[in-house]
């Protein structure tokens, strides 16, 4: 109910304050600040998004929280606690890197909690699903990133928490990512809300070319225009700035982002061998699918023209492929 709701608000501001002072300020958050500075954070940065660290203590937060005047199962509720074999309650973070996950009006309502070493599963740790805390829904960093989404009229969606803070830090403000889940509906609708324009950038691995095309299929149903960065070597958006600079990086983002159906041809020409005729075919017919979607003639017609000359095919054929297809579709 609503006086809950307005506790476990008050418990995530009170612990967004003070893990971040225990990254900052102690010993014991060393390591951590150690571990975000070695992947280039810095402390302007660590102190505008409010990172944290929430320390390898059991009952840390109980004993917090309690000198507030927190009841255990409101803890348990917000997903701060989780239930151990012996029915005791822990810290879900202990040990943790904290980075608070606010709502649309920049108050945290959860937490992601990235181990310190690879090999400590899982990697990442976010609060659970609540009423409060709707994944499907949310976006990092939409809070920080809408005036500039309004003014740029276009937004940057990445995978990661820290691609989107590294991405920012660079000066792409516009820049969000969903929670550890992929795009949904819902996420498509809220951006459509804002823009026309979104730029998928996800990972450069197999993965992240697999969920851009999922993505990209989601955002052109609400009819946004959308682009896609591949960043080359498999690398993720934080690493391929590390590695080669913020300008490189825009210039990337801005140059040399592929259009829906460069990408589309891209995509597909990985899983055909088009040495070989009876997948060449099969390859143009996906195309052609895609083709079937766009909006204008001008661009149906400029595809098809493309199609056509690279695989030494009648354009008249393919307009009448193309015409039986878009009959189907109506
Ligand atoms: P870093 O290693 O910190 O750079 O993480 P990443 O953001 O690059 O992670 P990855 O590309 O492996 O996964 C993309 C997103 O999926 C992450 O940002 C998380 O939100 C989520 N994710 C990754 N690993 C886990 C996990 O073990 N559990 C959960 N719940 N989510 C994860
Ligand atoms: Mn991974
Ligand atoms: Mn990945
Ligand atoms: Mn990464
Ligand atoms: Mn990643």
């Amino acid at each position: 109910n609503n006086h809950e709701d307005q506790t476990v608000l008050e418990a995530y501001g009170w612990l967004t304050k003070l893990y971040h002072h225990l990254l900052r300020r102690t010993k014991d958050g060393k390591e951590a600040k150690e571990y975000l500075y070695e992947r280039g954070f810095t402390n302007d940065t660590i102190n505008e998004f409010k990172i944290g660290y929430s320390p390898s203590v059991k009952d840390f937060v109980v004993q917090f929280l309690e000198k507030k005047g927190i009841h255990k199962q409101i803890m348990v509720k917000a997903g701060l606690l989780k239930a151990t074999e012996s029915n005791d309650y822990v810290d879900r973070f202990q040990g943790r890197v904290i980075f608070p996950i606010s709502n649309h009006l920049g108050k945290t309502i959860g937490f992601g909690g990235r181990s310190l070493t690879d090999r400590q599963e899982p990697k990442y740790l976010n609060s659970p699903e609540s009423s409060l805390f709707r994944k499907s829904k949310l976006l990092f960093n939409f809070d920080k990133a809408r005036s500039e989404i309004r003014k740029k009229e276009e937004v940057i969606l990445m995978e990661g928490y820290a691609d989107v803070i590294i991405a920012y830090q660079s000066g792409l403000k516009n820049t969000v990512a969903s929670l550890g889940t992929s795009l949904t509906e819902s996420h498509a609708t809220l951006l459509r809300r804002y823009v026309d324009n979104v730029i998928i950038c996800y990972d450069g691995d197999e993965a992240g070319i697999n969920a851009s095309y999922k993505a990209l299929q989601l955002l052109r149903k609400t009819g946004c225009n959308v682009k896609v960065t591949v960043i080359p070597d498999g690398l993720d958006p934080d690493q391929y700035i590390r590695e080669y600079g913020k300008d490189t990086f825009h210039q990337l983002v801005y140059q040399q982002s592929m259009t829906e159906m460069q990408f589309i041809m891209y995509y597909f020409r990985k899983d055909f061998r088009l040495s070989q005729e009876g997948e060449r075919l099969r390859y143009v017919e996906k195309v052609l699918e895609h083709i079937a979607f766009l909006e204008t003639s001008v661009e149906r017609d400029y595809y098809l023209r493309e199609l056509a000359e690279e695989f030494n095919l009648s354009l008249d054929s393919l307009k009448e492929d193309l015409n039986q297809r878009m009959q189907k579709s109506k």
